[in-house]
């Protein structure tokens, strides 16, 4: 292997200078035959007990000697706050505020020296838990146990009375006296503030004063925690953003990668004895820390591309589709006993399901469960199905209070639902193939082409050249939303003119400074023209690639993750994003949401190029769609070992190296970019013809691929351009 790679460069090497010797320097020219070190990226912690990286010290107030000992080694804190009566300074409640640096989930310990009071009671310190520092208060920015729909044991702190002996205390839910001095448990933040104060509710068991010293803190991370051992898949290119930002939205569905813990889950009803214990996907570390099946469309491609636990998606899907209601429809998530009702979510889980099939070649499960699917498309989505136009319509059936991925008051024969329809008709399709369920298959695949031309025939506005949303009373609202028009392109509902057409539109309109935003206006509800969902924006991502515009498509990824990278938390991808780019639903939102880890397949299916087609990519493509990204290489690891491909371009001089390897007995099919008929193409050294088919989108203007088969397990080298090896 080592032998064969340093031939390579050389051959490689020498090839491309002759080509032209100035364009590229030593080192880009090596790059994408480097050894790895994608290692570098990734941002787990090292060791389950975390510890915290600092002390913001502008927070420090009242009398704390040695703030910097609530960090590993550096001596001990104490807290000293005299009984009231005496000044008020020294009447400060003493407080430090710890940074972990990062984004965390899991049970915080402390490390107490003791504590003296000279009065009844043991002093009080209480916890207060932040994702962000702008939300960092006395009271945590998210708390189950202060929440309308928690069991509200606490007023939004953990309170502790600390023992006059030495000992270490674990954040553990529930009360050290009765009903009485309560932890909420289990958090996900990146900043405790620790400070020195009592409620009166728990009288007389703590005071707010006396004397606390403090050894250590420390983290019990209960999430994945995805070492570099641990992955089995990467990625990496010639954009060292690209590459951080694909590892933060590895870590950020790590994070939410848990077991189902019947306390720790927002709110606490959603812990259905059916899922309780089990490894889940869950949404969000902070909250609901409840697994949505919309939300896993993202998560689940993120956590198969990175790590191999499919059992987190699977465990999920199949006890959504344990709970499907009798007229087919299937819950989005465990909350309020599998009722919150989502118009949207059975069609995500038909999407998951298919996704969990083609990732993990999992045929078990998708034979459990291939009832569900017939039962959810030929039963739940004809009910709500307009008969005049054959679109799903919102107000039909028991749809009219139904909501979404964002509760969003919209009606009629809605872009977004019948653009997801197709969707899950096609993946429903291709599944039942593979089952040689062909009657299915067939009218499935008739069913999609009947909604796809009917949202052309119907849904279409001319005068902006996009979809409309849906209707506001007998007429189309004058809106266009990002999820059905990108949505629409990824299914093929949009011709490749139309898909130029509605992705300029969407450039033009919904471009804020932090990404594009879900709505070109607020026609629906104040403030949609500025809110940004990284969920919904990687299908736009994905229908760029689709459409050839590569630019565009890595011009919005700069956008937004650019925008999450740089704002506190940093590293961890949001939920949502509001006007300004500040977290959309204020201190409640989700500063780790699985959902939003849409670069990790974004850049592994496009920019790598690879994508499933069979089970477990028996069948598979490799298509790159590289844009400005010099070289690209990675691994996507699959149920029969790894493919392994790694390419280099010049897009200038229209050179292009791919060299690829996967298991034996699937078959790939291998597209390398050509700039016109009259390139030569070489497979493993080989001229091969160039058979040019026009890209997508551009109308063929910008030349197109050349494509060859694979059906071995060697490793093999496609060339444009020049000839690689002689
Ligand atoms: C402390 O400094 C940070 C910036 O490091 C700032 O965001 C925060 O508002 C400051 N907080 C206080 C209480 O001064
Ligand atoms: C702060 O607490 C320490 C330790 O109890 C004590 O020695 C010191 O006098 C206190 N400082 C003030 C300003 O009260
Ligand atoms: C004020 O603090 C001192 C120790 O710093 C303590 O001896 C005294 O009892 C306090 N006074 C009152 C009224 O609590
Ligand atoms: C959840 O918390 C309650 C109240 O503290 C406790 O009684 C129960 O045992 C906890 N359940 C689990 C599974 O930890
Ligand atoms: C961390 O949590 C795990 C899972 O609950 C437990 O098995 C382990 O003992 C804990 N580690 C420490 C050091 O408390
Ligand atoms: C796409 O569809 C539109 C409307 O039906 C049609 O006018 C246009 O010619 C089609 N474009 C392509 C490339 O098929
Ligand atoms: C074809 O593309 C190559 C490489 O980009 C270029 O050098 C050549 O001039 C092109 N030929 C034609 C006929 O366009």
């Amino acid at each position: 292997m080592f032998l064969r790679s340093v031939l390579l460069f050389h051959s490689f090497t020498c090839l491309w200078n002759a080509i032209d010797a100035s364009s590229y320097d030593g080192q880009t020219r090596l790059a994408s035959e480097a050894p790895d070190d994608w290692q570098k990226y990734v941002r787990s912690p090292a060791n389950q007990i975390v510890y915290p990286a600092s002390i913001v010290a502008n927070y420090t107030q009242g009398n704390v000697t040695n703030p910097q000992g609530l960090l590993t080694g550096k001596g001990t804190t104490l807290f000293t706050r005299p009984q009231p009566g005496n000044s008020s300074a020294a009447d400060l409640s003493p407080t430090v505020v710890v940074d972990f640096g990062q984004n965390i989930a899991g049970y915080l310990s402390i490390s107490f020296g003791g504590s003296y009071n000279s009065t009844p009671g043991r002093p009080g310190i209480r916890l207060a838990f932040s994702e962000t520092l702008e939300y960092l208060s006395t009271i945590s920015d998210f708390s189950r146990g202060y929440n309308v729909r928690g069991d509200r044991i606490t007023p939004g702190s953990d309170q502790i009375a600390v023992a006059d002996q030495p000992y270490t205390w674990t954040a553990d839910h529930g009360c050290q006296y009765g009903n009485q001095v309560c932890a909420d448990g289990l958090h996900g933040f990146r900043y405790v503030m620790v400070y020195m104060d009592a409620l009166a509710a728990d009288a007389p068991y703590t005071t707010p004063y006396g004397q606390v010293s403090i050894k250590s803190m420390s983290l019990n991370f209960s999430a994945f925690l995805g070492t570099p051992d641990t992955f089995t898949g990467w990625f990496e290119s010639s954009d060292d953003q690209l590459n951080q930002w694909w590892f933060d939205g590895v870590y950020t569905t790590d994070l939410c990668t848990d077991v189902f813990g019947a306390n720790d889950t927002d709110p606490r009803n959603s812990a259905s004895p059916s899922i309780v214990g089990k490894l889940v996907l869950h949404d969000g570390a902070k909250r609901d820390r409840d697994p949505y099946v919309g939300d896993l469309a993202v998560s689940s491609r993120t956590s198969y591309l990175s790590h191999s636990v499919p059992e987190a998606s699977r465990n999920v899907l199949a006890d959504l589709a344990d709970h499907q209601r009798s007229d087919g429809w299937i819950p989005p998530a465990s909350i309020n006993g599998y009722t919150l009702p989502l118009l949207d979510y059975p069609m995500w889980w038909v999407v998951c399901s298919y996704d969990l099939f083609m990732y993990t070649g999992d045929t078990a499960y998708i034979q459990q469960y291939y009832p569900n699917i017939v039962k959810t498309l030929d039963t739940f989505y004809p009910s709500v199905t307009d008969p005049r136009t054959q679109l799903l319509s919102k107000g039909f059936g028991v749809s009219a209070g139904y909501g979404d991925y964002g509760f969003i008051p919209r009606n009629g024969p809605v872009t977004y639902y019948n653009a997801l329809y197709v969707l899950a008709l096609q993946n429903a399709a291709t599944i039942a193939q593979f089952l040689s369920k062909d009657a299915d298959s067939a009218r499935w695949s008739s069913r999609a082409a009947t909604v796809s031309a009917a949202i052309n025939t119907y849904n279409f506005d001319s005068s902006v050249g996009a979809f409309y949303d849906g209707t506001c009373g007998d007429s189309y609202c004058n809106t266009h939303a990002q999820d059905g028009n990108s949505l629409s392109i990824v299914t093929g509902v949009a011709n490749s003119s139309i898909a130029n057409s509605v992705l300029s539109y969407l450039s033009k309109a919904n471009a804020r400074p932090y990404g594009n935003a879900f709505y070109d206006n607020d026609v629906i509800s104040g403030g949609y023209s500025q809110r940004v969902y990284p969920f919904i924006s990687f299908f736009e991502i994905q229908a760029r690639f689709m459409t050839g515009l590569a630019d565009s498509a890595l011009e919005e990824i700069r956008r937004l993750y650019g925008w999450m990278s740089t704002h506190d938390p940093e590293i961890t991808q949001w939920e949502g994003i509001g006007p300004n780019g500040r977290p959309y639903e204020g201190d409640y939102t989700s500063m780790a949401h699985g959902w939003a880890s849409g670069i990790v397949p974004a850049l592994t299916n496009y920019i790598l190029g690879v994508v499933p087609s069979g089970p477990g990519f028996s069948v598979y493509t490799i298509k790159p769609i590289p844009g400005d990204v010099e070289w690209a290489k990675g691994v996507v690891p699959t149920p029969n070992g790894p493919i392994t491909v790694n390419w280099q371009q010049n897009q200038a001089l229209g050179l292009f190296y791919l060299t690829a390897t996967a298991p034996a007995g699937s078959q790939g099919t291998i597209y390398v970019p050509v700039s016109n008929s009259s390139v030569a193409v070489y497979l493993d050294s080989q001229p091969i013809p160039n058979t040019l088919q026009k890209r997508g989108g551009d109308g063929g203007t910008n030349g197109g691929y050349v494509s060859v088969t694979i059906k071995d397990g060697l490793t093999h080298t496609i060339s444009v351009g020049y000839k690689v090896g002689s």
